[in-house]
This record gives C-alpha cells, structure tokens and sequence, in this order.
C-alpha cells in the first residue's frame, strides 16, 4: 500500500474528503459531515488540512483550525481524523496525526487539542497508546444528538484530550521508546473501582465505587461498546451513564486521565488509568508504577 500525505491545495478533492469521512463515521447521507466550503475555510485561514492519498483518491484525512481557551491561550485543535474502513490498521491515522504534529511545531504550537467518545476502546488506544494524550475534562453530551452509526442513539459523552506535543511523555510514546502500561504492571498499584460481570462476549456494568483513598485507580470501561450496544441497548446506555458519574467525580476530584489499559483474555477487556497528581510529572513521564 502506498500512500502519500499532502496538504490540501485543490478543492477539487473536498467532495471526496467527504466521501472518507461518511465511510469511517459510518454516516447514512451527509448530515453530519463538514461541508467542502468549510474544509476549505479553514484550509485558507491558518488551518491544517492533510489527505491520505492513495492512487490519486484521499483513504484518510485530518483536519485542525486554531483555538483560544483561558488556561492555555492559543493551541491547535484537531477536530477530525478519519481514515476509511478498508484502510485501517495501517497506520495510516498514525501517520497523519504525526504530520499534523510535524506541522503544529513549525507553526508554533505546543498543545494540540480534540475531543472523542471515552467509551470508543480503539480511540482510548490510538490516543493514549499510540500518542500519550492526557485527559483532565470531560464533557456529557457535547454535541447534543448525533446520527451518524457510531453515535445514534446514546449521549454524545466526550474526553478533550490534550496532545502536549513538545512533551517528554509524547516525544517517548510516539518514538516507540515508551509504551502504555500493561494491566499486570499496573493492577497491584491501582484500585479498581468498576465492577463488570460477563454476558456472553462482551461485559455488563455492575457497579463504580467513588472513593478518593488511592492516588491511581483503574476505571474499566467496554472492550466494544458497539458490540454492547448491538446486544442490549439498555445495557450500553447504563455503561454511558455509571461512567459519567465516574468520569465526573474523579476529574473534579484532580485525578487526570493518563493511560488506556487493555487487557485481552478470551474477550477484550478495557480500562482508563487515572492518577491524582498535577500535570507535570505526568508530561514528563514520571509515573509511579515504573
Ligand atoms: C480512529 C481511527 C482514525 C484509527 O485508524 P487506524 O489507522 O485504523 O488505527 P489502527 O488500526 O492503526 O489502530 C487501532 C488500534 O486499536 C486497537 N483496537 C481496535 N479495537 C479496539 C477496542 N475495541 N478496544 C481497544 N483497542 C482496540 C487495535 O488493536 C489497534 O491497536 P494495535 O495497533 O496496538 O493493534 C479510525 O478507526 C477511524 O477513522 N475511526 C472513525 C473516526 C474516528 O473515530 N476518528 C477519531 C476521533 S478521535
């Protein structure tokens, strides 16, 4: 497979940036994509827009604008990146986000921001695993409703991840020199405080226990959220609303979202790990369980 990466310079190639993205969020028309005029607004304006190309069409793409908050004055913020079914896992979402960092640091920016669902297990590892994001926010029903397949149905819940690109823990993580903690590594030292019974292939939630008395905890979270929701919908609205409260309390209470754990037995099984602590041992890669 190959594939190049480049800039968006033609708006010829919008409308099939469109295409990748109905494909990868699995959208039924195009409601709830971003229109080519949009794409191409922010393209012009200080913005970065990158497409995947292979044999002339665009298989993946990435697209970020400028952002302002209070705490950290102007960052990157990366509102998509798709790549279509056929082509994942080639890391071809990898490569992208990379590019993007690549052209973040040429422009300035130390921090690149984006939101996603924290129930999504293969975004909790593409963006802890594979790029060491922190999360310190979380937001219930973010975008109100949304329609396309991945989201119908249950609330739009969203982790703002913080990519801080310039950081040791990134600079590790990305280079391969540092990866996610396994769950034997971390199990002795974190308290695990969701518990989960098994349906059947996949995991129903029991109960979350809020208690502050260890600085790590362990928060399981489903292996396929999608596959719980095909099975029992009621069961995947409940694994939104147990992790809510979880992912509500503990972020006020200043435990910080630092790593996916997975741990796979017969089935998949997934867990953040949190740990009370500021942010500065967690960029600088200094974590207990080492
Ligand atoms: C997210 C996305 C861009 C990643 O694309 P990709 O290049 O195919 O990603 P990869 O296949 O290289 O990586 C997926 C990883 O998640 C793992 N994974 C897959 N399903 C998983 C699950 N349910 N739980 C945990 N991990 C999972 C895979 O094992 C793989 O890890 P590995 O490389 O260590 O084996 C792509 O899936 C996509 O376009 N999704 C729809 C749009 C989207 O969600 N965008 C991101 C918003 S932040």
């Amino acid at each position: 497979m190959t594939v190049e990466y480049v800039e968006v310079r033609d708006p010829g190639v919008l409308w099939k940036i469109m295409d990748v993205m109905k494909d990868a969020w699995g959208m039924s028309d195009y409601t709830e994509a971003v229109p080519p005029h949009m794409m191409w607004a922010v393209a012009r304006n200080g913005g970065f827009l990158m497409a995947a190309v292979e044999d002339g069409e665009p298989v993946g793409f990435v697209m970020g604008f400028t952002g302002r908050d209070e705490e950290h004055g102007l960052y990157h913020y990366s509102h998509m990146v798709g790549v279509k079914r056929s082509h994942r896992g080639h890391g071809i979402a990898l490569r992208l986000k990379l590019e993007q960092r690549e052209w973040a640091l040429r422009n300035g920016f130390s921090l690149i921001v984006w939101t996603y669902d924290p129930h999504q297990g293969l975004n909790a590892r593409f963006n802890f695993g594979k790029l060491g994001v922190v999360d310190r926010e979380f937001h219930p029903n973010y975008y109100g409703e949304m329609r396309d397949s991945i989201n119908r149905g249950l609330p739009s819940d969203r982790f703002r991840v913080e990519w801080w690109i310039t950081s040791p823990r990134v600079r590790e993580r990305i280079s391969g020199r540092d990866r996610a903690p396994s769950f034997d590594e971390v199990k002795d030292v974190a308290l695990s405080v969701v518990e989960t019974k098994d349906r059947g292939g996949w995991r129903a939630v029991r109960s979350v226990r809020l208690t502050t008395e260890n600085d790590l905890v362990l928060l399981e979270f489903p292996g396929d959220i999608n596959v719980v929701r095909d099975n029992d919908f009621e069961e995947a609205l409940r694994w939104k609303m147990e992790l809510r409260r979880a992912f509500t309390y503990y972020l006020r209470k200043g435990y910080i979202v630092v790593e996916h754990v997975p741990l796979v037995e017969e089935t998949r099984r997934n867990f953040y790990l949190l740990w009370r602590t500021s942010l500065k041992p967690v960029l600088e890669g200094d974590y207990p369980w080492r």
